[in-house]
C-alpha cells in the first residue's frame, strides 16, 4: 500500500466565523432528520495505537447513503430565498415548503456530481417537486447512474472529467434553473459557501453525542476529501476556541488536488484522468471558496491509493460499520499517517489521544462493496453506538 504524507508549511492560526444557528432548525424541519450514529470502536484504537477511535457513520442520512443531503438542502433552500427575494415561510416540513414554492414551477435544479452530492441535490428537486437534471463524468458507474435516476433526476454523461461536468453544469443556471454545486468559480460563490454551511450539523451532532456520553472531545480528526467543502467545514468547527483538534486531509493519489495546491503554495490543479474507486474524492481542483481555510486550517495531508480504502473498508465491516469506498478514505488515511515517521516524531503523544474517523457514506456501490468486502452490506451488522 502507498501513501504521500504532507505537513502542511502553509498552517496559520485562524478562527472562521461559526456557522449560523438557522441551520440547526432547518434540518430538524427536513424528512426523516435525525443525528447519525457516533460509534466508540475499541478496536481501531488497539490497532492505530491511540487511546480511543471514535467514528461518525453517515452510512445512512435523511434516508440516503451520505452526508452530502445536509449541505445540498441547506444551500438548495437558500439559492431558493434569493431567487424569490424572500424566505418562503412559513413552513414546518418539506410537504408545506414544497406547498410555498408551487407557484414557482415548472423549475429546475441542477448541478455536477460525482455521485453523492448529485444524488442529495435530485432528492431535494423531488421533495420540492422541481424537475432536476444532474451532470456525472464518463467513468461513472452505472449503479451510481442509477441511484440519481431513482430519485427522477435526468442524468447526463459529460465526456470528461468531473471539472468538465462541473463546467457544464454551469451552462443550466437561468430564470426557472438555479445550479446547487459544492465547488465554487469566480461569480459563484454564495451557494458553495452555503453547501459548506450546512455540514456543520455533522460536527455539532458530534459535540451533542460526545457531550450526552462524557468522552473527551477529540484530538486529532480525520476528513475525506474532494473539493475540499467538507474540509472547510471541519475546519470551520475545529479550529472555533475550545474545539482545537490536529486536522487531517485525506485524498486519493491520482487526485490529491488539496495537497498539491498545498505543496505548491496555491491553488493547483492535479489533471485526470482520475480513477481512484474513492469516486467521490476525484476532484482535480479545491474549491477556491474552502481554499483559505483548507490552507491554513488542515495540519496533515494523505493521499492513499485504492488498496488502502479497500483494507480500511474491511477493518470497518469487522468492527460492524459499513463504508464505500469514500467513506473508508478517512481510517486509510489516518491508518498511513500513524505508520509516518515524520507523524510519530511530531505526535509523540498520540498514544493518548482520542481521533475521530469521519465516514461520510455507506455502501453507495452494493455490488462493489460485496466484492471487496466479501458479503453483502446488509450482512455488516453493528457495533454498539455511543450515541
Ligand atoms: C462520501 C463522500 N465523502 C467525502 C466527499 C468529499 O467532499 P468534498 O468534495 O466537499 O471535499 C465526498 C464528495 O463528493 C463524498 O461523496
Amino acid at each position: 500500500m502507498t501513501a504521500h504524507i504532507t505537513e502542511n508549511p502553509l498552517r496559520q492560526p485562524i478562527t472562521p466565523a461559526a456557522p449560523s444557528s438557522e441551520i440547526a432548525q432547518f434540518h430538524l424541519r427536513m424528512p426523516a432528520y435525525s443525528p447519525t450514529l457516533l460509534f466508540d470502536v475499541p478496536d481501531l484504537a488497539g490497532q492505530l495505537g491511540v487511546r480511543r477511535v471514535l467514528v461518525k457513520a453517515e452510512t445512512r442520512r435523511m434516508g440516503l447513503p451520505s452526508f452530502k443531503i445536509l449541505g445540498a438542502s441547506w444551500a438548495t433552500y437558500r439559492a431558493i430565498c434569493d431567487h424569490l427575494g424572500y424566505e418562503p415561510e412559513p413552513w414546518r416540513n418539506i410537504n408545506e415548503l414544497a406547498a410555498n414554492l408551487a407557484h414557482l414551477k415548472p423549475f429546475k435544479l441542477a448541478t455536477a456530481t460525482d455521485g453523492n452530492h448529485g444524488r442529495a441535490v435530485a432528492f431535494m428537486a423531488r421533495l420540492l417537486g422541481f424537475d432536476c437534471h444532474i451532470f456525472v463524468p464518463r467513468r461513472m458507474v452505472e449503479a451510481r447512474i442509477q441511484a440519481i435516476r431513482s430519485e427522477g433526476a435526468l442524468v447526463t454523461v459529460v465526456d470528461g472529467s468531473y471539472d468538465d461536468a462541473v463546467a457544464r453544469s454551469a451552462d443550466e443556471a437561468g430564470p426557472t434553473c438555479i445550479v446547487v454545486s459544492d465547488t465554487s468559480w469566480e461569480g459563484y460563490e454564495d451557494t458553495p459557501a452555503r453547501v459548506i454551511e450546512g455540514y456543520a450539523t455533522i460536527f455539532n451532532e458530534v459535540d451533542d453525542a460526545i457531550a450526552a456520553s462524557g468522552l473527551d472531545r477529540p484530538d486529532i480528526v480525520a476528513i475525506p476529501m474532494g473539493v475540499g467543502a467538507f474540509m472547510a467545514a471541519a475546519v470551520t468547527h475545529y479550529r472555533q476556541p475550545g474545539h482545537q483538534a490536529t486536522i487531517v486531509g485525506v485524498e486519493p493519489l491520482d487526485a490529491n488536488c488539496v495537497q498539491a495546491s498545498v505543496e505548491a503554495g496555491d491553488l493547483a490543479v492535479v489533471p485526470g484522468p482520475h480513477e481512484s474507486i474513492m469516486v467521490g474524492l476525484n476532484c482535480g481542483t479545491p474549491s477556491p471558496i474552502a481554499w483559505p481555510r483548507l490552507s491554513a486550517g488542515i495540519d496533515w495531508l494523505v493521499s492513499v491509493d485504492d488498496d488502502s480504502a479497500r483494507q480500511a473498508m474491511r477493518d470497518l465491516a469487522a468492527v460492524g460499520i459499513v463504508a464505500g469506498e469514500t467513506g473508508a478514505a478517512a481510517l486509510a488515511g489516518f491508518t498511513a499517517l500513524s505508520a509516518d515517521p515524520a507523524w510519530k516524531a511530531a505526535a509523540a503523544d498520540a498514544a493518548d489521544a482520542t481521533v475521530l474517523l469521519l465516514v461520510t457514506e455507506g455502501a453507495t456501490d452494493p455490488g462493489s462493496y460485496a466484492e471487496i468486502v466479501g458479503r453483502g452490506h446488509e450482512t455488516v451488522g453493528r457495533v454498539i453506538a455511543v450515541r
